[in-house]
């Protein structure tokens, strides 16, 4: 699983890089760079590749889609770093972009992240039908505003210090992590044109990132920041709403487990195919960083 994660690391890398190499020199690409290259995982882009794989997508195509999707995620983190957000200093084993430049430039890099995903599925390299390609840029766009990751974040500040009930946090988590991951899982889908799986892979999508995030949580619960490369046992303290903070971590787990156990059912009619993916999930579970 480390091999092929790495190999699509090294993939997506490459291909930002370059992308970035022909883009006009500003101010802004160090920090973009700074909060996009190094340390990612890359899990979302395996997801991509993995679905890609069950409907028999093309994968230099996928990878200009993972590339959208990782501008996206880095935007996300460097923008829920900042002091007015989770107020942090270590990401990715090195200073927050808010600290290594400034506040400003943290915003304004985010923002350039955001808006160069579009860039990059808008441009005329990225060879698919133009149907499709909006479709995929109407999804993505859902994916990451106020019904996706923006809106995630909104509630999950709102809901620090509050008491809030097991569907507002699995509603929020959903939100804030999971229809990036669901984008992933329904983007193959759309640009195979087997429309009939959208459904089934949108809730798929959506719960694996909700596992994501659940797996996130219990990191910073049992994780040493030297280890994950940001900073751990802070939500507690922040008093975020997490399933651990009301159900306890042994509670947490096991609703993990049953869930992961629904989503390999439904992928039962893939047979092999969805080997990748179900590896996937089982990393997103058992990793420790
Ligand atoms: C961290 O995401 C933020 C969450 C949604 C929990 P990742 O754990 O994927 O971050 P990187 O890209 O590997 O640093
Ligand atoms: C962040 O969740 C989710 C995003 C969409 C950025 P966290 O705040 O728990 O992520 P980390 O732990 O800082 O990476
Ligand atoms: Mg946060
Ligand atoms: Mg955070
Ligand atoms: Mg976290």
């Amino acid at each position: 699983m480390q091999k092929k994660l790495n190999n699509i690391l090294n993939k997506t890398n490459n291909y930002l890089y370059r992308y970035f190499l022909n883009q006009k020199n500003t101010e802004l690409i160090k920090p973009m760079l700074y909060g996009l290259l190094p340390g990612g995982k890359k899990v979302r882009s395996k997801i991509l590749f993995d679905v890609g794989l069950i409907f028999n997508v093309d994968k230099r195509k996928i990878l200009q889609v993972a590339a959208a999707v990782e501008c996206i995620h880095a935007y996300s983190l460097i923008h829920d770093d900042l002091p007015c957000m989770d107020n942090d200093i270590l990401r990715r084993g090195k200073l927050t972009t808010h600290k290594k430049f400034s506040e400003s430039t943290a915003i304004l890099a985010g923002n350039s992240l955001l808006t160069i995903a579009f860039q990059i599925l808008s441009q005329k390299a990225f060879d698919i039908n133009e149907k499709k390609k909006i479709k995929l840029i109407n999804l993505l766009s859902e994916s990451a505003g106020h019904t996706g990751i923006a809106g995630g974040q909104f509630l999950d500040l709102s809901f620090e210090k509050i008491k809030k009930n097991k569907r507002q946090i699995i509603d929020m988590q959903i939100k804030k992590t999971g229809k990036l991951f669901s984008f992933c899982c329904v983007a193959p889908i759309i640009m195979s044109g087997k429309t009939k799986y959208i459904g089934k892979f949108d809730k798929i999508g959506n719960e694996i990132g909700l596992l994501f995030q659940i797996a996130d949580d219990l990191i910073d619960l049992r994780g040493k920041t030297s280890k994950v490369g940001k900073k751990t046992r802070k939500d507690l303290k922040m008093g975020k709403a997490t399933l651990i903070s009301l159900l306890g971590a042994d509670n947490t787990i096991k609703y993990t487990n049953i869930l992961k156990e629904k989503i390999f059912k439904r992928l039962g009619v893939f047979g092999k195919k969805a080997d990748d993916l179900k590896e996937t999930i089982n990393y997103i579970l058992s990793r420790t960083k």
